[in-house]
């Protein structure tokens, strides 16, 4: 898997400058089968990142911009009357990777639609289910919450993501490489220049080394303990759920196998804890007010379980 990563980011770094780490990430969660919310000010690559990525996995890619007067068909499908026969006219849902822009400007029920779509990798319509494509990997922007007119995501579907993802402003010497990449007047770098290079036996076979790396009964402890620990902090209302744990352990395997060990390490769960807890953890009122952040209470709680030697 450590070599797939390398091809990937080697190919996506074609046209996006310095977001390395993060497509290493987002391949992690398209092995592990994952979704990911990807925050970030506008203009900084979201969508160019996520089309970029699917050129390389060598996967259909499909954007939808939601908006406050989207339905759940328009993502998910219709069925319509053609000759007298009942046609299902698949939505955009039925692709491999969903950039899912701005997912908050949507009401609940389009937003259910789509988390419905991720939880089951299916869809039903009319009393008839319509499995999805695999790979599937939904990449959902957030505006940033303060935004008037959203709709925030509960907690109860922020959890069904495994990872929050953030892409901030590079630094200099990168935003200088980005005007040195060869554009077409504003228009970014042509697609054209990112290969796919890899075969979907590859992630297959990326899926079953992931679930096959050694996991100690010190590491699945040392999981389980920090994920209980977001529970007791004096700071949070709402701490990381059993299902946060599962993907926390998956997380962590998939950094191992990108790492090329066949065993995870506690600093592999280290790693893995601030993109896997951070979005599921509510904070009380008066830590908000203090501006403490929900990385901070990830922070508070890493600190506060010994690592397992
Ligand atoms: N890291 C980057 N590498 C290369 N180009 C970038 C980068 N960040 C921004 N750009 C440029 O800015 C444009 C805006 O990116 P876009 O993907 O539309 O942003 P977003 O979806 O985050 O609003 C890109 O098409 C590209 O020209
Ligand atoms: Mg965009």
């Amino acid at each position: 898997m450590r070599d797939l990563a390398a091809r990937v980011r080697a190919e996506v770094e074609k046209v996006v400058v310095g977001q390395g780490e993060l497509v290493e990430q987002l391949l992690a969660a398209a092995v592990v089968g994952g979704h990911v919310l990807l925050e970030g000010p506008p203009g900084t690559a979201k969508t160019l990142l996520a089309n970029a990525l699917a050129r390389a996995l060598d996967v259909e890619f499909r954007r939808v911009q939601f908006t406050p007067d989207m339905l759940p068909s328009d993502l998910t499908g219709t069925t319509a009357l053609r000759g007298g026969d009942l046609v299902f006219r698949p939505g955009p849902v039925f692709t491999n990777v969903l950039l899912a822009d701005e997912i908050n400007r949507t009401p609940p029920k389009t937003q259910a639609a789509l988390l419905e779509a991720m939880q089951e990798r299916q869809v039903s319509i009319d009393g008839e289910t319509h499995p999805l494509r695999a790979p599937f990997l939904v990449l959902a922007t957030q505006n940033p919450i303060e935004y008037e007119g959203t709709y925030p995501l509960p907690e109860a579907q922020l959890d069904r993501f495994l990872f929050k993802l953030e892409l901030g402003y590079l630094p200099e010497s990168d935003e200088i490489a980005i005007l040195r990449l060869a554009h077409r007047g504003v228009s970014p770098p042509s697609l054209d220049s990112v290969r796919a290079v890899i075969r979907p036996e590859e992630l297959e076979a990326a899926r079953e080394a992931v679930d096959a790396t050694a996991v100690s009964d010190e590491v699945a402890a040392f999981v389980v303990a920090l994920v209980r620990k977001t529970r007791e902090l004096p700071s949070v209302e709402l701490g990381a759920s059993p299902r946060a744990a599962v993907h926390l352990l998956a997380a962590a395997r998939a950094l191992a196998r990108l790492s090329g060990r066949d065993f995870v390490t506690p600093d592999d769960v280290v790693d893995a804890a601030r993109p896997v807890l951070r979005h599921r953890l509510v904070l009380r009122p008066e830590a908000e007010l203090e501006r403490y952040t929900a990385e901070d209470a990830v922070r508070a709680a890493l600190a506060s379980v010994p690592v397992p030697r």
